[in-house]
């Protein structure tokens, strides 16, 4: 049994999808939850209700994790109403999806600012909070198949994964004996608003499910937020600067 009872998490992007999930299983384990969002309030005050109705404390914050300002003023709030945080999940992915031949500069940096250096402006940002003498804080990016394989119109996407999962590493060198964790999960292919709309989404998800290695389960926003909450808790203490696949073994088949 998970209780993180007397813990504070950050979730970015926690207004829908698989933020929204990995808030929720936070507040199941007993933590107060900041739910951030950058465009849809409404969603991300219906998140903060789901977490109150489970007699957690919670708070919705805008901010855009792209811009560093955002991301120290957020912090800010989180140390003055909070005063600790022991808990970060860096979820928030943007892009759109498009061929390279279609993308330019501008496109590469802004996707490579949201889905990759945002984790890192977050970490500097919080250090100071995440940081203790005794015990772990917790860091969590979500990643995608994308960072390792090449998928149709996923190019700047998956390459600001790669550099995500590099990053973290690099993050744990830097931080991991400042008390804090970091780590990736990775997830398979979940449906959310993003997903939803990819082009030919619906064969996209066949696919998958014909070879899914789980008996009589599709992945669901749940399981990654239960691989989240796992990273998130003292039973992956000694877990660090990992990438945890979740995916029902989709990826291993040849
Ligand atoms: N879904 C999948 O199949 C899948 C698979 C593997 C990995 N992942 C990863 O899991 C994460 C979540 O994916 P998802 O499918 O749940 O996404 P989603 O449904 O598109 O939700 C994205 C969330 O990010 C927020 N957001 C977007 N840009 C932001 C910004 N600049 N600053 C702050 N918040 C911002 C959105 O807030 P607003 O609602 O306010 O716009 C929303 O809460 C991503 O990192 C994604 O790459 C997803």
């Amino acid at each position: 049994m998970i209780d993180l009872t007397g813990k504070v998490a950050l979730v970015t992007g926690a207004s829908r999808g698989i933020g929204k999930a990995c808030a929720i299983r936070l507040a199941d384990a007993g933590a107060d939850v900041i739910v951030n969002y950058v465009t849809s309030q409404s969603l991300a005050l219906e998140t903060a209700a789901e977490i109150q109705t489970r007699g957690r404390r919670a708070a919705v914050v805008r901010a855009d994790v792209s811009e560093e300002d955002d991301v120290a003023a957020m912090i800010g709030f989180v140390e003055r109403e909070f005063g600790q945080l022991d808990v970060l999940i860096s979820n928030v992915a943007t892009g759109g999806f498009r061929t390279l031949d279609n993308a330019n500069a501008k496109h590469f940096a802004a996707v490579m600012r949201t889905n990759a250096f945002a984790v890192v402006q977050l970490v500097h940002a919080a250090r100071r909070l995440l940081a203790r003498p005794t015990g772990h804080a917790k860091v969590v990016a979500l990643s995608s198949h994308g960072s390792r394989m090449a998928l149709p119109a996923y190019g700047l996407i998956g390459a600001s994964k790669a550099a995500l999962e590099s990053l973290v590493r690099q993050l744990a060198l830097e931080v991991g004996n400042d008390g804090i964790n970091i780590n990736v999960v990775l997830a398979g292919l979940v449906a959310t608003d993003s997903t939803r709309v990819i082009p030919g989404a619906e064969s996209m998800f066949a696919a998958v499910n014909e070879r899914i290695l789980v008996r009589e389960r599709e992945l669901t926003t749940g399981d990654v937020a239960d691989a989240v909450l796992f990273l998130a808790s003292p039973l992956s203490d000694l877990i660090q600067g990992q990438t945890l696949v979740v995916d029902g073994g989709v990826s291993i088949r040849g």
